[in-house]
């Protein structure tokens, strides 16, 4: 199947990147969110992000402008109608995702292939709620969107073959590099990551060592780029807790026990960069 015209849901942090990246590559892009006040938003940092390009000298202006112009906003998920693909990045809360799927169903075309960027949920449970299960996948991008060359593609139990080709296809017409993963918690990269960040908080939490040195270690010794502390600060010690949560009830199994220090930064507030307080301080 051929893709041509995209909308992607939630114009935050995740989706105006996808949005960004969408349109960069030639499709047609509509934007979505709940109002325009985070439609601007969004949009004001895509122009951001690209102008900083041209500065750079990484994009042209006549890309720059084609970029802009293949770029649109709306409030209402009607104008899905006329979309090949709908690229889901709102909140990550069931309850939300759901509901958007099961209204999307109604107004995208029968043809339309439904995704969701979610770094957790399940997609089969996401894809039921719809009458097309078998046109529904994960792409989880990777945060920042335009940097970062990774996209997991979770199959859903239902998903079929002729979707996974098309967003494969389509992911590299992104110039990203697709992966494929089955639909279990925490996918693989969550799977992988977080109880490596969970346990480094226990090593904080045991009093074996202070966070900068566990992140020294990390990344003199194991050649990260970044310690998984302050890694867990610029995620969202939320979202790691949550994600935690999501492996623990998935399996049922102890080794992913979140540890009680993260349960306690995040009952302070201190979520990280965001907060502007999690395992450092950050300033403004
Ligand atoms: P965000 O909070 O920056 O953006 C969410 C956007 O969705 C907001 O603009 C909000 O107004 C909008 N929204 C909420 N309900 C909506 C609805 N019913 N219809 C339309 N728009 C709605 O969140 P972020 O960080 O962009 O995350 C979005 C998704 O991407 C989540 O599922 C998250 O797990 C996933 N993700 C996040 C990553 C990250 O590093 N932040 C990385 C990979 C995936």
């Amino acid at each position: 199947m051929s893709i041509q015209n995209i909308m992607v849901i939630g114009a935050g942090q995740m989706g105006a990147g996808i949005a960004q990246v969408c349109a960069q590559s030639g499709f047609q892009v509509k934007l979505n969110d709940l109002s325009q006040d985070a439609l601007d938003k969004g949009i004001k940092g895509i122009e951001k992000r690209l102008a900083r390009a041209v500065e750079k000298g990484r994009m042209s202006e006549q890309d720059q402008n084609d970029t802009l112009n293949r770029l649109s906003t709306t409030t209402s998920l009607q104008d899905s109608n006329d979309c090949d693909l709908v690229i889901e990045a709102v909140v990550e809360n069931m309850d939300v995702k759901t509901k958007v799927f099961s209204e999307l169903d109604q107004h995208a075309p029968k043809h339309a292939i439904l995704a969701s960027n979610t770094s957790s949920l399940p997609i089969t449970e996401i894809a039921a709620v719809t009458e097309r299960a078998d046109q529904v996948i994960g792409m989880h991008f990777m945060n920042p969107v335009p940097v970062m060359k990774l996209v997991e593609i979770i199959r859903g139990l239902q998903t079929s073959d002729e979707t996974y080709k098309a967003i494969e296809d389509m992911t590299k017409q992104l110039d990203k590099n697709p992966v494929e993963v089955n639909d279990f918690p925490g996918f693989v990269s969550n799977r992988v990551l977080m109880p490596m960040i969970n346990e480094a908080i226990y090593t904080v939490y045991e009093g074996v060592a202070e966070p900068e040195a566990v992140d020294e270690v990390m990344k003199l010794g194991m050649n990260h780029p970044m310690g998984p502390l302050t890694l867990a600060d610029f995620i969202g010690l939320d979202t790691c807790l949550y994600i935690m949560e999501v492996l623990h009830d998935g399996f049922g199994d102890s080794k992913y026990r979140p540890c009680p220090l993260l349960r306690q930064y995040v009952k302070a507030g201190w979520l990280g960069k965001k907060s502007g307080r999690g395992f450092y301080k950050y300033e403004g």
